[in-house]
């Protein structure tokens, strides 16, 4: 066992929670999204789904796995030869890496719709170029949206008219201070799957109306009819559709998830599983919207840097030859099977969502704390485990049968003390967060 109350990790933390402001540059990452108190926070070394702690303690990663970055495992082996020669043959210089070049082209053969990319590294930079391209495209300012999009001005203002808009997007509580208040009404959230409200939105802002971004799915297969007629609505009224598939993508097939079902947006921006742990964002579209872009100014040094483009070919191309989509998929498959079976064993309250390769673990009643206590108490056992596994190649049967073991132990430890209405006495210190709160 593990001690969790003894980590150099969860020290560290607190400290930089002193000069840097909410302790590191992704909410999803906070030790307070975990285990508050306890969460090991920092790793020396990472391969596969293994992590090793400051103080060499070894996790199996069945959580976010780099916040769904990392399908192909950390320290991917093709990867890491391949960026360690763009390394070594200089990831920077005056001229252009031919490598941009090259993913361009591979994306658009993926994606026949798209006859133009832009780069970027980071999903919500991706997003706002995204935003800004269609806003020059169409002329007109106003932007509908549905779902996560990101930290930008032009995302978050929509909190500007009602602190509440984005509550049931993804992310409760996100704040907008610093966004311009002039920017209040500039964008207007909808509801997946309610296509009354966002036929309402149409009808009252054509005019002004001129981008809609939408994921194609978060946490359950996609509404093909609600998409389908948001296409139709966009096409007929001269606003240009965006689809973000920066968690959707590269997880069920090679690019964008819409290529699944015949759907085709204007624009796709891809990131995350892309580079499988290096950055890289991609907008990709159709030419004469693309070409916007140059009425416009979308420029930054470091997205002409060599890393994410040889990254982001190697992936494509490992992800072709070894099958990638379909054995994380199994994998998901196999574990959201043996999630089922402990949490009926063990007679615990378990509804398991999201896709095979994103699994969900939706706990009931006292759903945040029950959480916690599983996080504390596989933490013990060596896993960094949440309610959220992204499954990657790593996650072998082995793997997945270990976790199994010790998660039906686990639960069986919840459901006698949910039935005792002793929960809480587990506890060893704070309960989770579950949305943007403020740190310190
Ligand atoms: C759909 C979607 N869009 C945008 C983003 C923002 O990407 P990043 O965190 O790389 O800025 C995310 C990140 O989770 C996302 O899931």
């Amino acid at each position: 066992m593990i001690d969790i109350k003894n980590n150099s990790g969860s020290k560290l933390w607190q400290q930089a929670k002193k000069i840097i402001p909410g302790g590191n540059q992704l909410l999803s990452k906070r030790a307070e999204m975990f285990l508050p108190d306890f969460w090991p926070a920092y790793y020396k070394k990472a391969k596969g789904c293994e992590i090793w702690d400051l103080d060499d303690n070894h996790y199996i990663d069945m959580s976010i796995m780099g916040i769904g970055t990392c399908p192909l495992g950390y320290a991917n082996d093709e990867i890491n030869i391949a960026v360690g020669e763009a390394i070594a043959n200089g990831s920077m210089t005056s001229l252009n890496c031919y490598e941009e070049v090259e993913l361009a082209e591979k994306l658009i053969e993926l994606h026949p719709w798209a006859g133009a990319a832009r780069f970027a590294r980071t999903g919500g930079e991706s997003c706002s170029i995204a935003v800004r391209i269609a806003r020059s495209h169409s002329g007109k300012d106003k932007v509908a949206f549905c779902g996560y999009h990101g930290w930008h001005d032009w995302y978050i203002a929509t909190n500007l008219g009602d602190d509440k808009n984005l509550d049931e997007q993804l992310l409760p509580g996100l704040a907008p201070s610093g966004v311009p208040r002039k920017l209040s009404g500039s964008v207007i959230p909808f509801k997946e799957g309610d296509i009354e409200s966002f036929e309402a939105i149409v009808e009252s802002e054509k005019d002004n109306l001129g981008v809609v971004v939408m994921e194609v799915f978060r946490h359950a297969m996609p509404d093909l009819a609600f998409i389908k007629r948001i296409r139709e609505l966009c096409t007929a009224h001269n606003i240009v559709l965006v689809f973000d598939e920066i968690s959707s993508g590269f997880r069920l097939n090679i690019g964008g998830s819409h290529l699944l079902w015949d759907l085709e947006p204007d624009i796709c921006v891809l990131g995350k599983a892309l580079g499988n742990g290096h950055p890289i964002g991609a907008v990709i579209g159709k030419s004469d919207i693309m070409q916007a872009a140059q009425e416009s100014f979308i420029s930054s040094s470091y997205w002409t840097e060599r890393v994410g483009f040889t990254a982001a070919l190697k992936v494509i191309e490992v992800m072709h030859e070894q099958n990638v989509i379909n054995t994380i998929s199994e994998h998901g498959k196999y574990l959201k099977e043996g999630l089922i079976k402990a949490a009926e064993k063990a007679k615990l309250p378990l509804n398991m969502l999201g896709i095979d390769p994103v699994l969900i673990l939706g706990f009931g009643g006292d759903a945040l704390t029950v959480k916690t206590v599983f996080t504390q108490e596989m933490l013990k056992r060596g896993f960094l485990a949440s309610n959220v596994i992204y499954v990657s190649l790593a996650h072998t049967k082995d793997v997945a049968d270990n976790y199994l073991k010790h998660a039906e132990e686990v639960f069986c430890q919840i459901s006698q003390a949910i039935s005792t209405n002793e929960l809480s006495s587990l506890l060893e210190g704070e309960v989770c967060h579950s949305g943007f709160q403020r740190l310190n």
